[in-house]
């Protein structure tokens, strides 16, 4: 029977249970430094029982930051940082992977004067995206790989334990498979194959640089948010071929924002076991069909269910955001209390506050 505190094993690294802190932007780095209140943060979820902590998203290259407040891994001079963060992990039994990012037509910090952000495509009057952008470049989409084996390399250099590609939600590795997005009429664009070459050549990129034992994971958008955009049977079809390439391990998500399914991935208002577990459907299909390990994400909140999951071979592991945001001790607390409730009611206050520039927070924890 599979139990979710027992241990499991993705190529070399055994994580003490099937809880995932999902990735979490914090809005903590100092000038994309690891700061004292992310050591702080990362303490109290290794404390807490989670298994393996995924950071939240850190550019790989200068030209997909999104935030003043993220964490970069784009030069050697970050990984100190984290040599910190990792050590107060591991010190208290949990494992971590980096997040590797790049925010594609979304990055709003691009350093170079003028410069302006990149995407596959420029799409004119697009009602899911208002910002200005520009199509990349041959060359800049090679940079941008070579940026993402680097980033890898210097993470296993820093000591975690395993890398995560983003290649969902709105960003760079979306935008590309996206048939929305991505209106390229070279090798990038056109049919699945073109559209999946990023994701292929990042891939073989890291691979090169961290070699084969290395744990190498994606977070991999299936579906977009609005018709028009990448549909299920592709974003299956995609998993298959990753998976199939080598990734190790999928955590199965949605593709670019939109209105289908209120447009996020994180859905507001999870009060009742029916609106839980809200990517099940992708997971347990994609999962039929692939061998390698698979994260479910998305509104997970209700022990039983997760064990369900789990016991019914829908899902590997267990990927949990916001609830984690609420209580960092949420496993211990469930080793010892079953029936126990989540607290967090997905008001997400936390998404507004990210969105204002501040670092997260919890209501629930923090109102008197
Ligand atoms: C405050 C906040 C920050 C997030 N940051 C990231 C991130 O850095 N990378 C990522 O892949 N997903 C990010 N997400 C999405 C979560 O990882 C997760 O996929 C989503 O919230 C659904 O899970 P949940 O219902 O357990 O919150 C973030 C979500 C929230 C609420």
């Amino acid at each position: 029977m599979n139990n979710l505190f027992e241990p499991f094993s993705i190529k070399n690294i055994e994580i003490r249970n099937r809880f995932i802190r999902s990735a979490t932007y914090d809005g903590f780095a100092d000038n994309s430094y690891v700061s004292d209140g992310q050591i702080k943060l990362f303490s109290d979820l290794a404390e807490g029982g989670v298994g393996l902590i995924i950071t939240g998203i850190a550019y790989v290259h200068h030209t997909g930051q999104v935030s003043p407040f993220q964490n970069s891994i784009a030069g050697d001079e970050f990984i100190s940082g984290f040599k910190k963060l990792i050590n107060i992990v591991h010190e208290r039994g949990a494992k971590i992977a980096i997040q590797l990012f790049h925010g594609g037509r979304e990055a709003k910090y691009v350093k170079t004067k003028n410069a302006l952000p990149l995407a596959p495509s420029f799409i004119e009057k697009d009602p899911y995206y208002k910002g200005a952008y520009r199509d990349m470049t041959d060359d800049e989409i090679w940079e941008v790989i070579h940026a993402f084996g680097d980033g890898a390399k210097r993470a296993k250099e820093a000591g975690f334990d395993a890398i995560q590609v983003h290649g969902a939600h709105a960003y760079l590795l979306s935008q590309f498979l996206s048939p929305y997005t991505n209106r390229r009429k070279d090798q990038w664009g056109g049919n699945l194959q073109n559209r999946l070459r990023l994701h292929y050549e990042i891939y073989k990129d890291i691979r090169k640089k961290v070699g084969e034992n290395y744990p190498v994971f994606i977070k991999i958008g299936v579906e977009d948010g609005f018709r028009g955009g990448l549909e299920f049977i592709e974003g299956k079809q995609s998993a298959k071929l990753l998976a199939n390439l080598g990734f190790d391990c999928l955590e199965i998500s949605q593709g670019l924002r939109g209105e289908r399914y209120k447009g996020t991935e994180f859905r507001a208002n999870i009060n009742c076991l029916d609106k839980e577990a809200y990517y099940l459907n992708w997971c347990r299909e994609i999962k039929s069909q692939i061998d390698i390990p698979i994260m479910m994400v998305g509104g997970l909140r209700t022990l039983s269910l997760m064990k369900e999951i789990v016991q019914n071979g829908e899902a590997d592991l267990v990927s949990l955001c916001r609830p984690l945001i609420c209580e960092p001790d949420l496993i211990n607390n469930w080793k010892t209390n079953e029936q126990k409730k989540a607290k967090c009611i997905s008001c997400n206050k936390c998404v507004d506050l990210i969105y204002k520039g501040r670092p997260i927070n919890c209501i629930q924890t923090t109102k008197k």
